[in-house]
C-alpha cells in the first residue's frame, strides 16, 4: 500500500484488483451503481468485443494474445474518469501495468485466501485456463504467492474479502469514494 492508505486526491475512478473469485466483477457493478460511475469488467468487455470466451482467446493465441488485449483495454479506460474498473486478476501483475494505472485511481485489493478464491471459482462454474489441471488449490497458492506482493505495493487499500459479502465490501469502498456531507440536510421540525 501507498503509505498515506488513500489515493493522492478525491479518487474519480476505482480500479478493483486482486486474484480469480475475490468477486471484482460483483463489487465493482455495486461500487458503480452506488457512485452512478460507469463499470467495466474486462473479461466481459472483451468476450463482448471479440466475440470469444476468454477460455478461447487462451486456446488460440495464447495467454500472451490475451494480455496484449487486457493491456489494450486498460489504457482505454484508464484514461476516464467516472469509472469503476475490474480487470482480471493477472493484469496488473504484468509487467508495466503498475504503471498504466497513472496516480490518480483508488486501487483497492480485494484479498481472497487461494482455498476460497477455488471454492468460489468452482462453485460458479467459470473457467479459468489459469486453474485447470488436476490441483487448482496448490495453483492458485502458487500463482498468489507471487501475485501478493505486487498487489501489495499497488493498492491503497485492502479488504479481506473471504468472510465478507459483495455489499459489505462495495459499502466499504463508498466511503472512500463517496464522502459523507459534513453539514446534512436540516432534519424539518414538527410545528
Ligand atoms: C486471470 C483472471 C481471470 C481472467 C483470466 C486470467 C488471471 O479473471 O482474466 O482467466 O490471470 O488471474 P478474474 O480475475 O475475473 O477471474
Amino acid at each position: 500500500m501507498t503509505e498515506s492508505g488513500t489515493a493522492s486526491t478525491t479518487p474519480r475512478r476505482v480500479v478493483l484488483i486482486g486474484f480469480m473469485g475475490a468477486g471484482k466483477s460483483t463489487v465493482g457493478r455495486l461500487v458503480a451503481r452506488g457512485t452512478g460511475w460507469r463499470h467495466v469488467d474486462f473479461d466481459e468487455e472483451l468476450q463482448r468485443r471479440t466475440g470469444r470466451t476468454v477460455p478461447a482467446i487462451f486456446a488460440e493465441g495464447g495467454e500472451a494474445a490475451f494480455r496484449r488485449m487486457e493491456r489494450a483495454l486498460a489504457a482505454e479506460w484508464l484514461a476516464e474518469s467516472g469509472v469503476v474498473l475490474s480487470p482480471g486478476g493477472g493484469w496488473v501483475v504484468q509487467p508495466g501495468s503498475a504503471d498504466q494505472l497513472g496516480r490518480d485511481p483508488l486501487v483497492v485489493w480485494l484479498r481472497v485466501s487461494p482455498e476460497e478464491a477455488v471454492r468460489r471459482v468452482l462453485a460458479e462454474g467459470g473457467d479459468r485456463p489459469l486453474l485447470a489441471g488436476t490441483d487448482p488449490v496448490a495453483r492458485a497458492r502458487e500463482l498468489l504467492r507471487e501475485r501478493a506482493p505486487i498487489y501489495e505495493q499497488v493498492s491503497h487499500l485492502v479488504i479481506d474479502v473471504n468472510r465478507r459479502s459483495p455489499d459489505h465490501v462495495a459499502r466499504e469502498i463508498l466511503r472512500r469514494v463517496r464522502p459523507r456531507p459534513v453539514d446534512g440536510p436540516v432534519p424539518e421540525r414538527d410545528g
